[in-house]
This record gives structure tokens, sequence and C-alpha cells, in this order.
């Protein structure tokens, strides 16, 4: 894809168009963490584009890199620790990373938008909801007070808050879990992103709800023709909504697959565990039953693959060589020496 020039409108706002239908493209991106312990890579080379209409999940262990993948996306990561050395974020064919502040923030909502794992610290806690929803009217359209309300009602409507026209003025401890997740996704869909990023949004709610929230987010997505990042520990929980599904490991891609395929033969060991084990939604961070060990310490990689030390099917070769992100089989990527044994396994 080629950038192209920038187009403005009278305003002086630059006016974005998918170009071939592809809204993000992550290329070749590195994020350092610069710390008094030394440097940790928490994203080593990762790259993938997103399309229109096309929901694309994340899929890792805890502490694989996908957080600060949505927060380099975002522009949100603090900068330093964080460092970028190298890579490129184009939306709609313009680098975000090269972009000024004021024009990326003008991104931020209207263009790219993302929902957080933790809706209660997300909200403002001393203000009423559908104010809170309100003012994103007020700020970014420069609707009156009343017409802002009238559409945040509209708004909490469509993501299922029941009677929400009497709960507008109710605060967020007022809500369930599941409801002040709802009113995350109204706000994060208020300005009609293109792209919506959610990062872990049902982690914290109980199964039901988990599936509940998946499919309005899967609706909305459909309804809108959004470009859908949904950031996973949990393959289970997306797997109805994802088109596309790419694997982290210690903050690169090691799999990357279309979500069927992935699950009747992935191409990756790392992934094959994931799929064999059974997630603890109470516990953060947990040891895989079914892969052992934990990821390596970010500023201590070990040399060859990085999934070597947890690694079954672990070689010589793999102890020494890095195997590449490349094609095993038509649209199938894997980052594993042995990719077309797994695949056939
Ligand atoms: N502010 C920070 N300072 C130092 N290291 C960080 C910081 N944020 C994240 N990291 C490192 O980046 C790694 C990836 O984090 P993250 O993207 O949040 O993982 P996850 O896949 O669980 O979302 C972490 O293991 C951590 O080592
Ligand atoms: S390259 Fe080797 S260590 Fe890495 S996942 Fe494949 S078999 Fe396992
Ligand atoms: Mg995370």
């Amino acid at each position: 894809m080629t950038v192209q020039d920038t187009t403005r409108t009278d305003t002086g706002a630059i006016r974005y168009e998918p170009q071939d239908g592809v809204l993000l493209e992550v290329e070749d991106l590195y994020v350092e963490f610069h710390t008094a312990d030394g440097v940790a890579t928490a994203i080593n080379g990762v790259s993938f584009e997103l399309r229109q209409g096309e929901s694309l999940a994340i899929l890792g262990e805890s502490g694989s890199g996908k957080s600060v993948t949505a927060q380099a996306i975002m522009g949100i990561l603090d900068m330093p620790p964080a460092v970028i050395p190298q890579g490129h974020i184009r939306y709609c064919g313009h680098d975000l990373l090269t972009m000024d502040e004021e024009q990326r923030r003008k991104t931020r909502g209207p263009e790219v938008s993302m929902i957080f794992q933790d809706a209660l610290s997300s909200l403002n806690p001393v203000f009423p909801v559908g104010w809170q929803i309100a003012e994103m009217f007020r700020i970014h359209r420069g609707m009156n007070k009343s017409d802002a309300l009238d559409q945040a009602i509209r708004l909490m409507e469509r993501v299922q808050i029941p009677a929400a026209r009497e709960r507008v003025k109710a605060y967020p401890h007022q809500f369930s879990g599941g409801m002040r997740q709802r009113i995350m996704i109204a706000m994060a869909i208020a300005l009609d992103p293109a792209v919506l990023i959610a990062d872990e949004p049902t982690t914290a709610l109980d199964v039901t709800v988990q599936a509940q929230i998946m499919s309005l987010l899967e609706e909305l997505q459909e309804e809108r023709q959004m470009g859908l990042i949904l950031i996973t520990h949990d393959l289970g929980v997306v797997a109805d909504v994802a088109d596309r599904i790419a694997v982290m490991y210690a903050g690169r891609l090691v799999e990357k697959a279309e979500v069927h395929e992935l699950y009747r033969s992935p191409a990756h060991p790392y992934t094959r565990g994931l799929l064999e084990s059974i997630p603890r939604l109470d516990q953060k961070g947990q040891t895989l039953a079914a892969i052992g060990g934990l990821p390596p310490n970010l500023m201590r990689i070990p040399p060859g693959c990085p999934f070597n030390p947890r690694c079954r099917m672990a070689q010589d070769v793999c102890r020494r060589d890095l195997p590449a992100l490349r094609e095993v089989a038509p649209g199938r990527l894997s980052a594993c020496h042995f990719a077309e044994e797994v695949i056939d396994a």
C-alpha cells in the first residue's frame, strides 16, 4: 500500500478513506520499554492489517504484548518509558507515528476508538453516565445539551441498556459490570469510528454476560462495518465473532490464520497449547496447564525460537535459529520450524 498525499477538507481536517479496503496497517512495529533494569522489547517486529468490516482477534497469554500493541495504535503509550524505534502504523494510508500530535488527537474517537478492560475505572464516578456520553457529542459534534442527551439516550438504547431514558441520570456505581461495559461500548462507538479496539472487554464478567457483550460487539461491527480488533487471552470468547486470529508470544506474531482453520489445525505448538488449555477466568497471568512454564523475561529472550523452553517439540535447531513468520499453507502464517508437521498432527 502506498501512502497517498494528504487530502484535507475545507476546515483543514484530514479526510480518511480506506485504501483497497484496508483501514489499518501495522508494519514491522517495535516497542521497547527503557527501564532502570534494562531494555524490554515488548513488541518485536509485528505486522498485520485490518480491513473494513473485518474482525481480527489478537490472542496470547498475559504479557505477550497485546495491550502494548493496542496502546501504540491509539497513541496512548507513555513515552518514555516506551520507545518506538522502528515501524509504521498506517490508518487509511497515513502513518499515525509521524502525524503531528494535534492531528493524531483528532483521530482518537472519531476514527480509531478503544474499549478498555476495566469499565469501572474508565468511567468517571462523579458524573451520571448519560452526561458522560452526551459530553462526547457536545465536544466533538458541538451539539447543545438537550440534543446531546437525546443522542446519549438513543445510544444507551442501542447497546441495550434497559429503561435508558430513566437511567440516563444514574451514576456508574448504580450499574452492574455488564451494563457498565455496555456504557463503555456506547462511548467508544459514539463518534462512529472506523476502527474499534476492544482490549479484553469481557474479562471481568461472568460467562453469560461475556457472551452477550460479544454478540453486541458483533452486531455493532456488522451494522457499522467497523474494523474490529478483539484482544483476548481466551480464544473461546472470541471464536464466534472473529474472522481471523493473530497469535502473539513474547512480543512477536507466531501464527496468523482464518479462525476456523486455526481451530481445526493450529500451525504452531503454542497455539495448540492455547487451544488445549482451559482458561481460568478468575486468575490473571496464570500458567497454562497444557503448555507449562512461563513466557520469557522480555529483557532475556532465549536464543532461537522464544517458545523453545516450553515446547514439547523443540529440537536443536529451535535453540539456535529464530523461525521466521512464513506462509506454511495458503493464507496461513506460522513462525515454527516444524509448522507443516504441527498442521498435519
Ligand atoms: N509501562 C511499562 N513499563 C515497562 N514494561 C512494560 C510497561 N507496559 C508493558 N510492559 C511490558 O510489556 C509486556 C507486554 O505487556 P502487555 O502488552 O500489557 O501484555 P498483554 O498481552 O497482557 O496485554 C509486559 O510483559 C511488560 O513486560
Ligand atoms: S520452532 Fe521449535 S521450539 Fe519453536 S514452536 Fe516450533 S518446534 Fe517449538
Ligand atoms: Mg493486556
